[in-house]
């Protein structure tokens, strides 16, 4: 098995989909977005979406197992704040250090960026937050009902790791 990870670009849509798709179908509980809706998206708008956002792609033997984004405002007050969204890793990769690889390789670019950078996660999914207490996100805020999937409410801790104030 050899893991790589890039970020992918417009030419790459095809692979955008794929593994996003297989996400949202995956894991509904865990993004807002959902499977029906970006399923029936055009190409075109997951070619949009690599231009929107820098999205990292992890590979293994050349097939799409992971993903990760990040997103950049270009409103010059809020350009200070990356947003990560969108973590991923295919269940039969897991617990292989992807999604660490994943999140070393977005924060490298946030770094180059953005002063900081936040993201959401459900309040149940202790993978992931074990995943970002680890790497020094700290949970600011609470948004009860962030989601509402299946007929269930599911709150999200609202997070944020502060790249300006670390030692590199
Ligand atoms: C959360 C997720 C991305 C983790 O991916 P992964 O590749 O298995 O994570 P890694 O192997 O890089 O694990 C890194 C660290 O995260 C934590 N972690 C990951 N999975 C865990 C689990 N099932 N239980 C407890 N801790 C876990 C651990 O601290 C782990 O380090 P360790 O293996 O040295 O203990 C993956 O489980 C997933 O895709 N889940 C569904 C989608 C999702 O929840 N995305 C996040 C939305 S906010």
């Amino acid at each position: 098995m050899s893991l790589s990870i890039r970020q992918i670009g417009p030419d790459e849509a095809e692979i955008y989909r794929t593994i996003r798709l297989i996400a949202l179908e995956g894991d509904p509980a865990s993004f807002a977005s959902d499977a029906q809706t970006e399923r029936d998206r055009p190409l075109d708008w997951y070619a949009q979406g690599t231009r929107d956002a820098a999205i990292f792609v992890a590979f293994v033997d050349g097939q799409p197992v992971g993903m990760a984004g990040l997103f950049v405002p270009d409103r010059p007050k809020t350009s200070h704040i990356g947003t990560i969204f969108g973590l991923y890793v295919r269940p039969e990769q897991r617990r292989n250090g992807t999604a660490a690889a994943l999140m070393d390789a977005v924060i490298s670019l946030a770094r180059t960026r953005v002063r900081q950078v936040h993201l959401g996660v459900a309040v149940d999914n202790c993978a992931a937050l074990k995943l970002y207490h680890r790497l020094g996100f700290q949970t600011y805020g609470t948004e009860p009902r962030a989601l509402h999937v299946d007929g269930r409410f599911i709150d999200e801790h609202l997070m944020v790791r502060f790249l300006d104030k670390e030692d590199r």
